[in-house]
């Protein structure tokens, strides 16, 4: 025995993904760049199309060891999964994961509190296809096997959810959907496998963004589905179909981001608590929903579930309306107005929830922070004034 827990997450991820035969040496895979791949004769490009290209030169879309290594990593920091496929982008590969278990004819159990493109496809391209869609409760835990009637084929989970962060009842759900065969896909960008390792927990697709922490850096589109045994073929038959690739040049930056995702969430995780519990104090903040906090709904599901916190949370602005919010988000200096989050910058935006099931009233209209790595400090201080901006604004 070594002594050295090489199954810790933030060990793992220095080397998930590299395989010697794929880069010899070489620390990170490069980029492979390929369309064509040339044959020596047609029987053995006949030989090559009749097995399973899984990890061989076919054709490009069938990728390189760049997006191979890439996949191959995150697979590695599910453990109990079968396997990762890339997309183009977050909602690509969302929108491949709903298509790879549902039909027409089935029924969607969607939680209201979904990333706001996960909702629109399921009542766009889903209803166009004979796909129900039924919303349910971030809160409702074990209640969701009332809902599973004769059509229901999966149900959606993003935890915390989008823009309001309630923290679902995942075990539980889980086992309702097992006790009826229903499939579970979540949303799990917040977290990633570091802080919540999904498919461990009896989910069957684990969806990244890895746009956000993954590449870390706000410069890529990328998207990745990790899928529990029985769900692998299934995804990837349909991803193919669909003519799903991720560039090799956003895969090899993805990769490289991955090696410090683990070290990046810790200060994200740490500073973002930091700011929360700050805000939580301030005398113009009427709520603040960051699942670390006991405010956040689904708290307690957090503090059992949960390896720790990212930077990605929000807090309602008390007595604000439009305007005094927009003068708050303008002072801030260091702050940048933008969508996205999960790179190093911070980020504040004004935050509208639309929901099926009606939105909690908060006390305010909020706004979303993405805590980026400068110094704490310097950030509560931008904070500070642009709270002055806020109340210049009401007065
Ligand atoms: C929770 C969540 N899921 C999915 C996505 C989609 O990712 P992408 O922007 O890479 O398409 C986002 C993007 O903001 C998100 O916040």
């Amino acid at each position: 025995m070594s002594g050295i827990d090489d199954d810790e997450p933030a060990t793992r991820v220095v080397t998930a993904g590299r395989r010697a035969e794929w880069t010899q040496g070489i620390v990170n895979p490069p980029v492979w760049r390929a369309s064509t791949i040339l044959y020596d004769s047609v029987a053995q490009l006949r030989e090559t199309a009749r097995g399973d290209t899984h990890h061989k030169l076919f054709y490009g879309r069938r990728g390189t060891p760049t997006q191979w290594a890439l996949a191959d990593a995150l697979t590695e920091l599910e453990p109990g999964a079968e396997g990762t496929f890339l997309y183009c982008s977050g909602a690509a590969a969302v929108t491949a994961a709903l298509l790879s278990v549902l039909e027409p004819g089935d029924e969607l159990l969607l939680v209201d509190s979904a990333y706001d493109p996960t909702t629109s496809f399921a009542a766009g391209f889903l209803k166009r296809f004979g796909i129900t869609t039924r919303h349910y409760d971030p809160l409702i835990g074990a209640g969701i096997a009332d809902l599973i009637g004769e059509n229901t084929a999966a149900i959606l989970l993003e935890s915390p959810g989008s823009l309001t962060f309630e923290v679902q009842d995942v075990p539980a759900i889980v086992a309702a959907a097992k006790a009826r065969g229903i499939a579970t896909i979540i949303d799990n960008t917040w977290a990633t496998p570091l802080l919540f390792p999904a498919i461990e927990r009896g989910i069957d697709l684990s969806v990244l963004a890895c746009t956000k922490y993954v590449v870390g850096h706000s410069d890529v589109m990328l998207g990745s589905v990790t899928a529990a045994p029985g769900f692998f073929a299934k995804l990837r038959a349909t991803s193919f179909q669909l003519g799903q690739v991720a560039s090799p040049d956003d895969c090899w930056l993805g990769s490289r981001g991955l090696r410090t995702m683990a070290v990046r969430l810790k200060q994200h995780g740490a500073s973002g608590l930091e700011v929360a519990r700050w805000l939580a104090g301030r005398p113009e903040v009427a709520k603040v929903l960051h699942p670390a906090l006991p405010d956040c709904p689904g708290h307690e599901h957090f503090v059992r579930d949960f390896k720790g916190s990212s930077g990605l949370f929000a807090f309602a602005l008390k007595d604000g309306d439009e305007t005094s919010r927009a003068a708050f988000i303008d002072a801030l200096r260091l702050f940048g107005i933008g969508y996205s989050w999960g790179g190093f910058e911070s980020l504040a935006v004004p935050s509208d929830p639309k929901r099926a099931l009606g939105v909690p009233d908060h006390g305010g209209p909020l706004v979303r922070l993405h805590i980026g790595l400068e110094d704490v400090g310097d950030l509560i201080a931008d904070l500070d004034q642009g709270f002055a901006a806020f109340r210049t604004s009401r007065a």
